[in-house]
């Protein structure tokens, strides 16, 4: 079984977005595609060869075909061994923990996260270094230079592997592990959370939940954790059944696309709790009876009542979120004495700061929240934290954010996305905006004060690398804010995101519809971008 060189040549556009290499299915099945990507990863990261390798995904299509490639591969570069989910699924915080509980030296985790699947749809790929998270931009650079030069790549010629059978098999000197996908991560999620407590509240009969895995990788670990560990009434897990398109949905967790879910917490046989994680597993969105809680607010509830939990009852050492989420963590680490870190959107930011022990608990407005227990965001995480929140307070999810609200004041919150858009034109417009920040500082906008104009740039505090042009901010003087972006995770067109905060310190005013409370800050942003001039849109497509 020896190895075969394989001539290629360079692929244009295999550079990582946000997270990871994203593209449609079809464009991953060109010959050589995905071999000329993992290639460039083995070549960049000379620790693999002799080292470990954690192989899974989210089962969408293709992601069995990709693992087969990927461990002829793996042993064609002489990689040790590789430990690979059973059925080829790991969600991506599953895979993370799997990295650092084995000392592996990275992992290829197998998704488009929240994006359709199905041969039609999209797939990714990305690789996580060995502290367990998403490679940082150096390694992304490197790996992208490579695939601009690569001229070979190494396989093996050997019949599939069995990617059902738990246990060891041998394809020459690679040391194949297929593990239960589930065990490990379900068994660091009973380190952190007061099971007990948990448990009590399901036994009590009077608490209702319902979590949907939209046919996504969540399913088995729902299951597990929820139903077999905590006593959950079985079909407490929702669309719990993996399925490589999941199902026809779009498996991404909000209003928009869990409509099922929300419908199911409002009206008369409304659910207590529900929740949602998308394709991968990383995100959450968590839900009370007719209350939607936002993803800003999820992290700064957490962060407040964080000591309420067995994995965190220390406190928490210091926050960070994502430019673009809302400044509602803030409020809360400066009322607990600990830095709140401002990063760039993409989960590898919070990396370095994790690692060198700088914060604790980490979020996006993206559905995204996190902790040191791995170094991905965490839709389980999030949701069984929001369970023992629940249990220790014995008050609803509703009364938990009034009255943090009370503690700390609201920070209204929305993001509207202009998706599908002409990325000329989209292009065009952060161009001129970016053009135009200087100088808007001291002056007003909608009769509002403007405090700041930036384009955010990031130095991170630990190894000094620096991330430019990371989205356009506009902060106000009464701490409302406006902040421009395009995304970074789209496979066609480009995604204009903008967000909007504004923030209430009077309990009196609380009770405002979103929209309401936000109207004059929306229309300031439309305006001052020329959204509907410019792409030809009157209204976003989304708004979460
Ligand atoms: C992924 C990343 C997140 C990011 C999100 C949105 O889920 O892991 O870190 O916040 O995509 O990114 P985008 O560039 O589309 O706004
Ligand atoms: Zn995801």
């Amino acid at each position: 079984m020896d190895p075969r060189i394989v001539r290629t040549q360079p692929i244009p556009g295999q550079k990582p977005g946000t997270s990871g290499l994203r593209k449609k299915v079809r464009t991953f099945e060109q010959t050589g595609y995905l071999e000329n990507f993992v290639q460039s990863v083995f070549d960049t990261q000379p620790e693999l060869s002799g080292g470990a390798l954690v192989i899974g995904g989210d089962g969408r299509y293709y992601n069995r075909d990709a693992i087969q490639t990927i461990v002829r591969m793996a042993a064609a570069n002489g990689v040790r061994q590789v430990l690979i989910g059973r059925g080829g699924i790991l969600s991506t915080p599953a895979a993370s923990c799997l990295i650092r509980k084995y000392g592996t030296q990275g992992g290829l985790v197998l998704s488009a996260s929240h994006n359709p699947g199905g041969p039609n749809g999209d797939f990714g790929i990305k690789f996580n270094v060995s502290n367990g998270g998403p490679a940082p931009e150096n390694v992304t650079e490197a790996i992208y230079a490579r695939t601009l030069t690569i001229e070979r790549y190494l396989t093996l010629e050997a019949p599939p592997i069995d990617l059902e059978q738990l246990g060891t098999q041998r394809l020459g000197p690679l040391q194949i592990e297929i593990l239960d996908p589930v065990a490990d991560y379900a068994d660091l999620m009973e380190s952190l959370f007061d099971f007990d407590a948990i448990r009590y509240l399901f036994d009590s009969g009077l608490f209702r939940m319902r979590f949907d895995a939209m046919h996504a990788v969540t399913g088995p670990y729902a299951i597990e954790i929820l139903e077999r560990r905590l006593g959950a009434e079985p079909g407490t897990v929702i669309n719990g059944e993996p399925k490589e398109d999941f199902g026809g949905g779009h498996p991404d967790p909000n209003l928009t696309h869990a409509p099922e879910l929300v419908a199911m917490t409002r009206g008369a046989d409304a659910l207590d709790f529900a929740a949602a994680s998308d394709g991968d597993g990383d995100r959450n969105m968590i839900l009370g009876k007719g209350f939607f809680v936002t993803p800003s607010d999820s992290l700064a509830v957490l962060a407040a009542n964080a000591h309420h939990t067995p994995g965190y009852r220390n406190g928490i050492v210091g926050l960070a979120r994502s430019m673009p989420t809302s400044r509602a963590a803030d409020r809360v680490a400066e009322q607990l004495g600990v830095e709140c870190y401002e990063t760039p959107t993409g989960w590898k930011f919070f990396g370095n700061l994790l690692d060198d022990g700088r914060i604790t608990l980490c979020g996006e407005e993206s559905f995204g929240t996190g902790s040191s227990h791995v170094r991905e965001k965490d839709g389980l995480w999030a949701v069984l934290f929001w369970l023992n929140l629940l249990a220790v307070h014995q008050q609803s999810v509703e009364h938990i954010v009034r009255n943090h609200w009370q503690r700390f004041g609201r920070n209204y919150y929305a993001r509207h996305d202009y998706e599908g858009v002409d990325a000329e034109a989209a292009e065009r417009l952060i161009d001129d905006l970016r053009g135009r920040l200087p100088g808007l500082a001291g002056t007003t906008l909608g009769g509002r004060e403007v405090a700041f104009a930036d384009d955010f740039a990031y130095t991170d505090p630990v190894d000094g690398s620096t991330s430019a042009h990371q989205g356009l901010r506009i902060g106000f003087a009464d701490e409302a804010r406006i902040v421009y972006r395009l995304s970074g995770t789209g496979t066609e067109g480009a995604t204009l995101r903008v967000y909007i905060e504004s923030f209430e310190g009077d309990p009196a005013r609380h009770d405002l519809e979103t929209e309401t409370a936000l109207a004059p800050l929306v229309a300031i942003a439309r305006e001052f971008a020329q959204i509907e001039a410019r792409l030809g849109r009157v209204a976003p497509d989304v708004v979460t």
